[in-house]
């Protein structure tokens, strides 16, 4: 099978609010996806309905072709699809290992071997394991959300924008993890309103716009849209 995630006909409301319209996409199996777009375009209430935090109004939201719409996100994670939140959301007063095994919480095998894939990876979690989850830097606890993510062994991983708040070096650490665990066979989707690092690492790109997906193209190809550009682009670009 081609696509891991086949989103179909999705709509999300809140009350009266209909914060996604109708979209379909899909994901294709190994790759690097992002959904770009403005601030409130939708972008994390539909990766919210995907892991079943939001229930969808209508719409189909396969993974290897098994229907999610109605499962418990606890259930999902155990299918093999994680979300990172925004804002990264760590567990501030547990250390970074604890953090790390609470992303495993569903799995009831050991943790050793995956918390050292974790450790190979962040080389400074390892090295501040001991350290309270608050008092690491802003990229550190960015590592740590997507660490805490992979330890459920996901062979999708959803990110909501990984990079929000980040100094631009901490970025491209990011970016540079994103395209290390897709090397190591995890397909991503990324949520990002960083349009230009986004669509470099991306194969391919769906431009999301008040609910609805308006675009959609291969990474390279939405990079020079003018469209894409003008609206994205021009302040990303250096
Ligand atoms: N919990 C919520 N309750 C009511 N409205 C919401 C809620 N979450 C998001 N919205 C609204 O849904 C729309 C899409 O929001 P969101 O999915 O967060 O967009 P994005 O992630 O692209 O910024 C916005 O109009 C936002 O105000
Ligand atoms: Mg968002």
């Amino acid at each position: 099978m081609s696509n891991i995630l086949e989103v179909k006909d999705l709509n999300v409301s809140y009350g009266g609010i209909k914060a996604v319209k109708d979209i379909s996409f899909s994901v294709p199996k190994g790759e690097v996806v992002t959904l770009i777009g403005a601030n409130g375009a939708g972008k994390s209430s539909t990766l919210r309905s995907i892991v079943g935090l939001v229930k969808p109004e209508s719409g189909s939201i396969l993974l290897k072709g098994e229907e999610l719409a109605g499962v418990s996100t606890e259930q999902i994670v155990t299918k093999g699809i994680t979300l990172v939140p925004e804002g990264r959301r760590v567990f501030p007063d547990m250390t970074v290992a604890e953090n790390l095994k609470i992303g495993a919480y569903m799995r009831k095998d050991s943790l050793d071997e995956d918390m050292n894939w974790v450790y190979d990876l962040f080389s400074r979690l390892k090295e501040r394991s001991w350290q309270l989850a608050g008092t690491l830097s802003g990229g550190e606890q960015q590592m740590l959300a997507i660490g805490r993510a992979l330890m459920s062994r996901p062979e999708i991983i959803m990110m909501d924008e990984p990079s929000l708040g980040l100094a631009p070096i901490i970025v491209k650490g990011v970016f540079d993890i994103i395209r290390e665990i897709n090397k190591q066979g995890v397909t991503i989707l990324l949520v990002e309103q960083n349009a230009n690092m986004a669509l470099k690492a991306a194969n391919l790109g769906y431009v999301m716009e008040t609910g609805r997906i308006t675009l959609s193209g291969t990474g390279a190809e939405l990079l020079e849209n003018e469209a894409v550009k003008a609206a994205y682009l021009g302040k990303a670009k250096k």
